[in-house]
């Protein structure tokens, strides 16, 4: 079309690191499928990231594919958007060795998620945890995203991916985009366990019941919603300070059925705590079911799958290059004559 400008391009991913939540749902993967016509798209299923704690081979194989045809499941048409594996690309990592040479020490020591996890992993404090941001931003920077949809956690890491393409760009002269986060308004952006409200919903929570899965059945769903902790006086109302777990209820109300606060506030008046879990539930377990039948489908054509795994891989990897070659030419690799 004349004069219609060329599409800019968002990346975001998601770690196959166990069970994908809701949390992880309504933070970032249901805002893919809604960006894919604004953006040129890419979704990569982070394994490489996902080694940094450790993680069983087997289970880990597994997790990619499911990973894979639940963005699809999820609404990612894989006609519009790249959808590739990270550990295909081996980009990731080149990228990654020299933006290794601009990040400081300092800084990445002084990440929450590393400190959080190290505390948590102390018997498997590894470089790879520590340089963990530094691959997250390679995998932004080499496909030149503008955007980039994360919940809130991930926004220190987007800052540091936003420092770190300013300062290749200033030593270097102009090689990046700097990109910026895409994060959902309000407390979508951090979802709270079902346990404890004061905690973020984490697919490492020891306790199952913190947490629902976008793999939950039905039954599932509406026992975990009717133990999910909430307080003692019996209004529905939206007051994260004095009713955490209440209002992380309406958060995920409002996410699942596309309701404001106020309306569910209003549909909820005057009735029970019994009835409005279970209403909860029910919203949720209404999107959740057509998503998990359309999942299995998938997985039971892996060649599909595995053609669009392919073909992602290869739309990655020349765009990747691209970016690639440039930043090796600007540090002084030499290329031959
Ligand atoms: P991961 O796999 O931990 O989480 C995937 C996405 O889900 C979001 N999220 C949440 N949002 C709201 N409430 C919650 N309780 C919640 N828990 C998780 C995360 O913010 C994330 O957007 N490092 C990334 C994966 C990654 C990546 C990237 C993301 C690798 N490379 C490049 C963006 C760009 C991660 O661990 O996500």
């Amino acid at each position: 079309m004349e004069g219609a400008q060329p599409k800019q391009k968002l990346f975001s991913a998601v770690q196959p690191s166990g069970a994908v939540t809701i949390g992880n749902y309504i933070g970032a993967i249901r805002n893919f499928a809604v960006l894919q016509d604004e953006y040129d798209c890419l979704y990569a299923v982070a394994d490489l990231h996902a080694i940094t704690v450790r993680q069983e081979p087997a289970v880990l194989r597994r997790n990619t594919l499911e990973l894979l045809a639940l963005f699809i499941a999820c609404g990612i048409d894989p006609e519009k958007c790249v959808l590739f594996v990270q550990s295909h690309v081996p980009a990731h990592c080149e990228l990654t060795w020299v933006l290794n040479t601009i990040a400081y020490l300092g800084e990445l020591s002084r990440m929450t998620q590393f400190k959080d996890k190290s505390a948590r992993h102390a018997e498997n404090v590894n470089m790879g945890l520590m340089d963990y941001p530094v691959l997250m931003a390679s995998d932004i920077l080499l496909y030149q995203a503008a955007l980039v949809p994360v919940g809130a956690d991930q926004k220190q890491h987007l800052e540091l991916t936003r420092d770190l393409a300013v300062r290749f760009n200033n030593r270097y002269g102009s090689t990046f985009t700097v990109p910026e986060p895409f994060i959902p308004k309000g407390s979508g952006a951090r979802v709270m366990s079902l346990a404890d409200p004061s905690r973020k919903m984490s697919k490492s929570d020891e306790n199952p019941n913190a947490f629902v899965t976008m793999s939950d059945d039905r039954d599932t769903v509406l026992r975990k919603f009717k133990r999910a902790v909430t307080d003692s006086d019996a209004e529905v109302r939206y007051d994260p300070e004095n009713k955490p777990g209440v209002s992380n209820l309406l958060t995920i109300y409002c996410a699942f059925t596309g309701r404001d606060t106020a309306e569910a506030e209003r549909e909820f008046a005057g009735k029970g705590y019994g009835d409005f879990k279970l209403a909860v539930g029910e919203a949720v377990a209404d999107v959740l079911d057509p998503i998990r039948a359309e999942k299995a489908r998938l997985l039971a054509d892996k060649g599909y799958l595995n053609a669009v795994m392919k073909r992602g891989e290869e739309a990655a990897a020349r765009i990747a290059r691209r970016t690639l070659s440039k930043v090796y030419r600007k540090v002084g690799f030499y290329a031959g004559e």
